[in-house]
């Protein structure tokens, strides 16, 4: 099939990438010309592990390519995929939704022949609607359906996550259009993942509910981690307790920081301001980004009773500054509220990220970044292990930082409390 992406940020890029994998022809579209004359190069603009691979093979192949021209790919394809950012509103709750309708306009410019307009945007319920009701301005509505499909992939796990979905959702009412996308999407149906098809506001809804739901779950988990704290229980048994029930389930239950990123705080905010303008009352989700928000406050609080409420001069080490491991990401990571914290109150701050030097932190005075665990850990008061890395599980912390009396705090819970004890370790985790 013959498909073009609107956008090449994490879901265009990647979706893009592998359907052109499953042998689609793709034509990845950015109105950015220096990002598609680097992916023309096969140079990935994010760190997606597998993705650069994957982009040179299709490439190579001529099933994958790269573009500037939105309305010749437009025109060349069956199927367009709407993938533009749906940042949140300055200051505000309600998504901005102004690049999802600029390309929709320019859609409705150029049909000539029937096309499916897939949004995978994560945008609010009755986007589709007002889609459709830009587009029949200038078409007829037998030339096109507008469908929600939306995206559940990880970043750090993009790839897998596009092969391997629990499930495909296809919003639309339209059998047509059903019928071609089950064909689309056979190849990742028939190694397990289920099929659903739902009224477009439905899935619309799903994606959000999806995404709140996750970010419950981790609050949920992360404020027992509070209270295990504080009746010397280990939070990690709880996690496994309540998760081998499989009506709960036992992934997303690991307690840490705030949750970040550019999803969920982003998708529940969204949440909260759809439920308003329908007058009705999320309150769960309501309370959930209050006491992500508060969560930061909270782990700074420790640190300063860690350190005797001597932060001051005190050699402080971050491993891990992005929001979660395997991506570059700071959208939304707590070490952007943590590090300027301890930077203010006279810490001499040192990261190490295995994705490098975060410009974020440019303008602080004493938080430096260095290239490897080594240097960043040598004589530090503290170590923070604030992401969940595979190279910092097995650091000899001893050998590394030569002092005496140094202490680590695992935001992350990889390592083991009894192992930290038998080396003399001074160990804080999260919830134990
Ligand atoms: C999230 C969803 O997991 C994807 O299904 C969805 O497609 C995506 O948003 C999106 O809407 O585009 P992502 O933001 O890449 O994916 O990251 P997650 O792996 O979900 O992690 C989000 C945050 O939760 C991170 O800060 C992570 O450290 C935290 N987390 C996750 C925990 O603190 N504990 C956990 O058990 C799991």
């Amino acid at each position: 099939m013959k498909l073009c992406m609107i956008g090449t940020g994490y879901v265009g890029l990647v979706s893009g990438v592998c359907f052109a994998d499953l042998g689609n022809d793709v034509i990845c579209v950015d109105k950015d010309l220096s990002k598609i004359n680097s992916l023309q190069k096969s140079i990935i603009p994010i760190y997606e592990p597998g993705l650069e691979e994957l982009v040179r093979k299709n490439s190579k192949s001529g099933r994958l390519k790269f573009s500037t021209d939105l309305s010749t790919s437009i025109q060349k394809s069956d199927i367009i995929f709407i993938c533009v950012g749906t940042p949140t509103k300055k200051n505000k709750y309600e998504a901005d939704l102004s690049q999802v309708y600029s390309v929709a306009n320019i859609i409705s410019k150029n049909i000539k022949s029937f096309k499916i307009i897939i949004n995978k945007s994560t945008v609010p319920v009755m986007t589709g609607d007002k889609l459709e009701k830009i587009i029949s301005k200038k078409i007829k509505k037998n030339l096109f359906s507008v469908v929600s499909n939306p995206e559940f992939l990880r970043e750090g796990e993009a790839i897998r996550d596009f092969i391997y979905p629990d499930r495909v959702l296809i919003g639309t009412s339209d059998k047509r259009s059903n019928r071609i996308l089950k064909n689309l999407y056979s190849p990742l149906i028939s190694k397990g993942a289920k099929y659903l098809n739902t009224s477009r506001r439905a899935a619309e809804l799903i994606k959000y509910a999806s995404n709140a739901f996750l970010a419950t779950k981790i609050t949920f988990i992360n404020e027992l981690a509070n209270l295990s704290e504080k009746l010397d229980i280990n939070i990690e048994d709880v996690s496994i307790g309540i998760g081998s029930d499989k009506r709960i389930g036992s992934r997303f239950l690991r307690a840490g920081p705030a949750y970040g990123g550019s999803c969920f705080p982003k998708d529940t905010r969204a949440l909260v301001y759809t439920s308003k303008a329908s007058k009705t009352n999320l309150s769960v989700i309501e309370t959930v980004i209050k006491s992500n928000n508060k969560r930061s406050d909270l782990l700074l609080k420790r640190i300063n009773s860690i350190l005797n409420k001597k932060i001051k001069n005190k050699k402080i080490t971050f491993l891990g500054v992005t929001f979660k491991a395997n991506t570059d990401d700071m959208r939304e990571s707590s070490s952007l509220k943590m590090i300027p914290y301890l930077n203010k109150r006279g810490a001499k701050i040192r990261y190490y990220d295995p994705t490098g030097k975060k410009s974020e932190f440019d303008k602080f005075k004493n938080v430096n970044y260095k290239p490897n665990i080594k240097e960043a850990c040598v004589n530090s008061d503290l170590i923070i292990i604030h992401t969940e890395w595979n190279e910092f599980k097995l650091i000899d912390l001893k050998r590394i930082v030569k002092k005496r009396n140094f202490i680590v705090y695992d935001m992350r819970n990889i390592y083991s409390p009894e192992k930290m004890r038998k080396q003399n370790i001074k160990y804080f985790g999260v919830g134990r």
